[in-house]
């Protein structure tokens, strides 16, 4: 293996350098945490999982026009993507009650909501990752007000492809945690693009018909067959014919 340089590692993914200026490779781990990382495991085979459907996600949203940091991937476990200047909030957009909404607003799981809802919250392993308002984001500078705005028509726009692809393949869309990142052009003018992933870790996913969960609650809260359910999405979407054997490889080392 390559000695890379890595730049970052977070919870679920590690970032080295790429092999030209204003790239990364974004390298998908199978450890999982929730709750602030108080819980800790690992999940056979969702960096493989995610680094796919993370891709299969982000090349349709650039189909239909979000600018995302997503390039190509190198992979079972790697993509190539833009080096962004992150901006420190994780953008949330509910359709229907659940998690950390739920507990909040006593809002039964699973209630619908009368309009999609998005919230941010501040990222800070510290702090919790408090919920915020956008004056918050504004005052303390963490995004301009116009880069508010483009998050803000980015995650309906995102909603609402989202949404519907899933319903294609029968889950519904409950919630979902966007980041997005600044980049600047030659002239140097700032445009605001999606980054990190899109994956069960990072959405709730329910069965229209069931109700089953097939996401990262399942990890969360004890439910079991994790793996399955990851691999269930991949599968509705279409991406696991390809490679099924390699999925629950062991943990590559990097
Ligand atoms: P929450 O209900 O726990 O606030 O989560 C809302 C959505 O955001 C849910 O789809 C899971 C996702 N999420 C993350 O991706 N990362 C996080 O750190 C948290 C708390 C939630
Ligand atoms: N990713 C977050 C953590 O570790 C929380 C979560 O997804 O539930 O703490």
């Amino acid at each position: 293996m390559s000695r890379r340089r890595r730049i970052y590692e977070g919870k679920a993914k590690v970032l080295y350098e790429g092999p030209e200026p204003g790239t990364l490779i974004q390298y998908f781990k199978d450890d999982a945490t929730a709750f602030n990382n108080q819980k800790k495991g690992t999940i056979a085979g969702k960096g493989v999982l995610n680094n796919r459907i993370s891709e299969y996600l982000m090349t349709k949203l650039m189909e239909m026009g979000v600018p995302t940091h997503f390039v190509r991937r190198l992979n079972m476990r790697e993509q190539l993507i833009q080096e962004v200047e992150i901006v420190p909030i994780e953008v949330v957009v509910r359709n229907v009650a659940a998690g950390s909404f739920s507990k909040r607003f006593g809002v039964p799981e699973g209630t619908p909501l009368p309009r999609s809802i998005i919230e941010y919250y501040y990222k800070s392993d510290e702090l919790d990752d408090p919920m915020i308002a956008e004056e918050h984001i504004t005052a303390f500078g963490w995004a301009m007000p116009q880069d508010l705005d483009d998050m803000i028509s980015l995650s309906l726009r995102i909603n609402d492809y989202l949404s519907g692809l899933f319903l294609g393949i029968g889950l519904r869309l409950i919630d979902f945690k966007l980041e997005y990142g600044r980049v600047y052009d030659e002239n140097g003018d700032v445009r605001i693009i999606l980054a990190d992933e899109i994956s069960p870790d990072s959405c709730r996913l329910w069965d229209i018909k069931t109700n089953e969960k097939y996401d990262k609650d399942r990890f969360r809260h004890d439910l079991g067959k994790v793996q399955e359910a990851y691999q269930e999405v991949a599968r509705r979407l279409g991406l696991l014919h390809e490679n099924v054997t390699e999925i629950a490889e062991p943990k590559a080392a990097s």
